[in-house]
C-alpha cells in the first residue's frame, strides 16, 4: 500500500507538416486497429467516444472482481484500455526472487485482450508493494534485482503491452527531490537505469514515468519530475511518456493549471496520459470536474488517453469518496454523462487527413530541442553527410563488453524519411535497435518518426556489444 501525503531540405508533400504532429500521428498509429476513427453520430460508450479522436478510455481491473457479472458487463462495454490494479506489481509477479508468477497478471491481460482491449503495464520499479525479499535488499544486489525484474516481466509480455509504467512514484511529496527508498539508496541513476533496461527488454513499448501530486505546475514535486524528464530527453535516456495519476479530493484538488501543466510536459517531447483518475465527490460538482479533466486531455494532441481507477464507486480503493463514474449498483452517474459528452464533443480524427487531431497546439512543442544545421553546407563540421539530415550520436552508457547509444536525426528542411549509417569499431556489433529499423549497420526510421519537420529532430537508440569507443554516426540520408 502506498503511503499518501494528503488525505494528500527536402521539400516533399510532408514539408508543411510540423514535428508536433509526429506525436499525434504516432499515437494514432500505435492505437492501430483497435481505435477506429469514427465521425458523424455520437458514440454511446466511453471507449468508442474516446476513439473518435484517436484516444483510449481505460479502467483499472482487479482479478477479484472478474466473477462479478455487473462489473465485467460495464467494464467490457465501456472501456478499451485496461490497467491491472495490483496484479502486475512487483510483489504479485516476483513473489520469490527470480521466481516469476504471472497467473493473476495473465488473467487480467487475457480478459482484456480477449475482449479487444489493450493493456497498460503497471508497474515495474516502485518503493511500494515490493515482495519481502526485495524490501530487505540494498545496494548493487537490489539494483541487479530491479533490472532483472524489469527485464523478465517485460519479456513475458514482449510486443503486447503498448505502454509500461517503468518507474512509479519516485519523487518526494514536498521537497521536489527524490523520495527516500531502498531503490533510491542504490544510487541516483536508478531511474535512468530502469528506463534503459526497459528499452532493451522490449523496444516496442512506450516507457512511462508515473506519479501523483504532479498535477499542479507550481508544486515542488511537479517541478522535480519536470526537471527529470527534461534532463532525460536532453541526454537521450529512453522515456516516452509521463502518467499523471490524478487522484483528486479536497486535500489534493483538481488544479486550475492542470491543462497547462500537461501541455508543458508534452512540450518536452513525451506523451502524457491520465493514468488513475478518481475524483471524490458527487453530483454535478463531481461531474463538472470529470468533464474538465477530460477536456484538458482532449485539448492536448499528445494526451493519448484517460484511465479511471476502477469501475463502480464500490470498486474504488477510496470507495467512501465515491470517486468513480458508476454508482455501487452499476448505474451511470452524472460524472459519466459529462465525460461521455466531453469525449463526443472532441474534434474527430479524419482518416484522410494526416494532420488530425486538429486540436491547436502551442508553438513551443518540439519533439526534442534541436540546433538545426544546414544539411546542404559541406563546410558544416557538424553535418556528417550533407544529404538532407544530420545525425548526432551520443553514447549514453557503456560497460565492460557493451554500450547504449542514442542518435538524433535533425532536419534543416522537412523530410519524410531517413537512414543513418553507423560506424562501429572492430569487434563491436549492434544487438538491439529501438525507434528505428536496422539493416546491417544502417538504421532507418520506423513508420511514426520518418517525417521530421524543418528545424526538428527524431531520435533512435541502440544497444551494442563490444567497445563503444569509436562508435559514430557516419552518414545521414534523407528521403
Ligand atoms: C492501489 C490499489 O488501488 C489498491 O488496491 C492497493 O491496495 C494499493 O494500490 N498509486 C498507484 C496505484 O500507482 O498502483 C495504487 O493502487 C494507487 C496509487
Amino acid at each position: 500500500m502506498s503511503s499518501r501525503p494528503n488525505p494528500r531540405g527536402r521539400p516533399t508533400t510532408s514539408a508543411r507538416r510540423t514535428t508536433v504532429l509526429i506525436g499525434a500521428v504516432s499515437a494514432t498509429l500505435l492505437t492501430g486497429t483497435l481505435f477506429h476513427p469514427m465521425v458523424a453520430n455520437a458514440a454511446t460508450t466511453l471507449g468508442a467516444a474516446a476513439a473518435q479522436s484517436g484516444r483510449y478510455f481505460g479502467t483499472a481491473i482487479s482479478t477479484g472482481r472478474l466473477n462479478d457479472s455487473t462489473y465485467t458487463r460495464i467494464a467490457n462495454a465501456e472501456f478499451n484500455m485496461v490497467t491491472a490494479e495490483n496484479e502486475m506489481k512487483i510483489d504479485a509477479t516476483e513473489p520469490n526472487q527470480n521466481q516469476f508468477n504471472f497467473s493473476n497478471a495473465d488473467r487480467v491481460f487475457d480478459w482484456a485482450t480477449q475482449n479487444g482491449k489493450k493493456v497498460r503495464g503497471h508497474t515495474l520499479a516502485w518503493h511500494s508493494q515490493q515482495p519481502n525479499w526485495m524490501q530487505n535488499m540494498s545496494g548493487t544486489a537490489l539494483r541487479s534485482a530491479m533490472k532483472n525484474h524489469i527485464t523478465k516481466v517485460m519479456q513475458h509480455y514482449q510486443g503486447k503491452i503498448p505502454y509500461w509504467d517503468v518507474v512509479n512514484e519516485a519523487y518526494d511529496d514536498s521537497s521536489g527531490g527524490r523520495r527516500s527508498s531502498n531503490l533510491q539508496s542504490t544510487g541516483n541513476d536508478w531511474i535512468e537505469d530502469a528506463f534503459k533496461t526497459a528499452r532493451a527488454a522490449d523496444s516496442t513499448a512506450k516507457l512511462c514515468y508515473n506519479d501523483y501530486n504532479t498535477d499542479n505546475s507550481t508544486w515542488a514535486k511537479t517541478k522535480g519530475v519536470y526537471a527529470m524528464v527534461k534532463d532525460f530527453k536532453a541526454r537521450g535516456v529512453p522515456i516516452d511518456c509521463v502518467g499523471f495519476q490524478s487522484h483528486f479530493n479536497s486535500g489534493s484538488p483538481y488544479p486550475s493549471n492542470y491543462r497547462a501543466n500537461l501541455e508543458s510536459f508534452a512540450a518536452l517531447g513525451v506523451d502524457v496520459q491520465i493514468t488513475e483518475l478518481d475524483i471524490e465527490g458527487s453530483g454535478q460538482t463531481q461531474a463538472n470536474t470529470f468533464a474538465n479533466v477530460t477536456k484538458d486531455c482532449l485539448a492536448i494532441p499528445r494526451c493519448n488517453g484517460i484511465t479511471v481507477w476502477g469501475v463502480r464507486d464500490s470498486d474504488s480503493w477510496r470507495a467512501s469518496g465515491t470517486p468513480l463514474l458508476f454508482d455501487n449498483s452499476g448505474n451511470k452517474k452524472a460524472a459519466y454523462t459529462s465525460v461521455l459528452a466531453a469525449l463526443n464533443a472532441a474534434p474527430p480524427v479524419d482518416p484522410t487527413d494526416p494532420t488530425t487531431p486538429t486540436t491547436p497546439t502551442t508553438p513551443t512543442t518540439p519533439t526534442t530541442p534541436t540546433t538545426p544545421t544546414d544539411p546542404t553546407d559541406p563546410t558544416d563540421p557538424t553535418d556528417p553527410t550533407g544529404d538532407g539530415c544530420t545525425a548526432t550520436l551520443t553514447v549514453q552508457d557503456s560497460w565492460n563488453g557493451g554500450f547504449v547509444a542514442s542518435v538524433k536525426v535533425s532536419a534543416a528542411s522537412s523530410i519524410s524519411g531517413w537512414t543513418v549509417g553507423l560506424t562501429l569499431p572492430n569487434g563491436s556489433s549492434i544487438s538491439n535497435v529501438w525507434n528505428g529499423t536496422r539493416s546491417g549497420t544502417s538504421v532507418s526510421n520506423v513508420a511514426w518518426n520518418g517525417s521530421v519537420g524543418s528545424g526538428r529532430s527524431a531520435e533512435f537508440g541502440f544497444q551494442g556489444t563490444g567497445s563503444a569507443s569509436g562508435v559514430s554516426a557516419a552518414s545521414c540520408t534523407a528521403r
